[in-house]
């Protein structure tokens, strides 16, 4: 059972009809394909691991066959230096080796759209218009109202639905069967209702519980808990290593996304500060206090949660 494959990357559905929920999407992709000429292109919204990237492979397999990967780019938005990059990436692909005749398209898969400006958006919107010939494009994006009108009107728009607890729990018991593992009912459940609907989180917890050998409702707790301390004592290392935007970013995800109150953050970063051992620990512990009473008092918790770690940054080591 130990190994050191990912659980998330093991169980990733090959084919379409392998995935779980997302039924609506999943049944008019399917009446698409059956035309695939006429596919158009497709974007791809909604919440963290629930199967975008998954089924965007799925189409590339289905479609490309065995050389899917010679016909697919995928390319992340974000970290990709800009719209020029994406425009010169997508030119030397659209170009390269022509069309071969058996494939009827070539697939670029854009992950995190949304992250991109408005201006690169509209960029972007004249590279799939001048690459339509040969390409087609699958956008995704967690956001939709941030990807502009024109290129949603490109697009036909699926919208991913979080996967319900009682699929979640379904799942999670079907791995932990092939896994062999040692699981009860309580724990399977908690990492259910924990992870929200999100699957990509829910394997990963399972996973991590697993490895200390039973999956209960303790372990689970105690994975729970490690991850969102090791979480804070990051970004407490991020703040005082200077990287304030960074670390300001990350708190403000733990306490958003995944639903960390303020007061259990503050109480994470005083138990990490007292982790640090380092000679001002005095004075970090203090300003967390001030910080603690300002919440307390009715100050915006976000506002005060970043000139918290922005304070903190002046312990950086210049
Ligand atoms: N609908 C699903 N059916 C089966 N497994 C799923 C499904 N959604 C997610 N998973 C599992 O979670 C992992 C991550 O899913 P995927 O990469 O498709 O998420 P995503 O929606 O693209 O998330 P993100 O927005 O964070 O990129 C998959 O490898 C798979 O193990
Ligand atoms: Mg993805």
């Amino acid at each position: 059972m130990q190994s050191n494959v990912m659980w998330t990357e093991k169980y990733r559905p090959q084919k379409i009809s392998e995935l779980i929920n997302q039924k609506e999407t999943i049944g008019s992709l399917n009446s698409m394909l059956k035309n695939q000429l006429e596919l158009p292109h497709l974007l791809f919204s909604g919440s963290a691991g629930v199967g975008k990237t998954t089924i965007s492979l799925c189409i590339c397999k289905e479609i490309l066959g065995e050389y899917w990967k010679n016909y697919t780019l995928e390319l992340n938005a974000s970290d990709e230096r800009g719209i020029n990059m994406v425009r010169e990436r997508v030119k030397k692909f659209s170009r390269f080796a022509g069309l071969d005749t058996k494939i009827p398209f070539k697939i670029i898969i854009l992950d995190e759209a949304d992250e991109m400006t408005s201006d690169a958006q509209t960029a972007l919107r004249r590279i799939i218009e001048d690459t339509a010939k040969f390409c087609r494009f699958i956008l995704i994006a967690n956001n939709l109202s941030k990807i502009i009108e024109p290129i949603q009107s490109r697009c036909v728009v699926f919208k991913f639905t979080k996967v319900s607890e009682k699929d979640i729990l379904l799942h999670l018991k079907q791995i932990g069967k092939n896994e062999k593992i040692k699981m009860d009912e309580k724990g399977l459940g908690a990492i259910s209702a924990y992870a929200d609907g999100d699957l990509r989180h829910a394997i990963n917890i399972l996973q991590a519980s697993a490895s200390t050998g039973n999956v209960t409702v303790d372990s689970v707790k105690s994975v729970i808990g490690l991850t969102k301390t090791n979480d804070v004592q990051n970004i407490l290392k991020m703040a005082i290593d200077g990287k304030i935007s960074e670390s300001r970013e990350k708190m403000i995800e733990l306490i958003k996304v995944y639903g960390m109150s303020e007061s259990d953050f503050l109480k994470y970063i005083n138990q990490a500060i007292f982790n640090l051992k380092n000679d001002n620990i005095a004075e970090m512990s203090e300003i967390t206090a001030k910080y603690d009473y300002r919440i307390l008092a009715g100050a915006n918790p976000e506002i005060q949660l970043s000139a918290l770690l922005a304070e903190l940054t002046k312990f950086s080591k210049k």
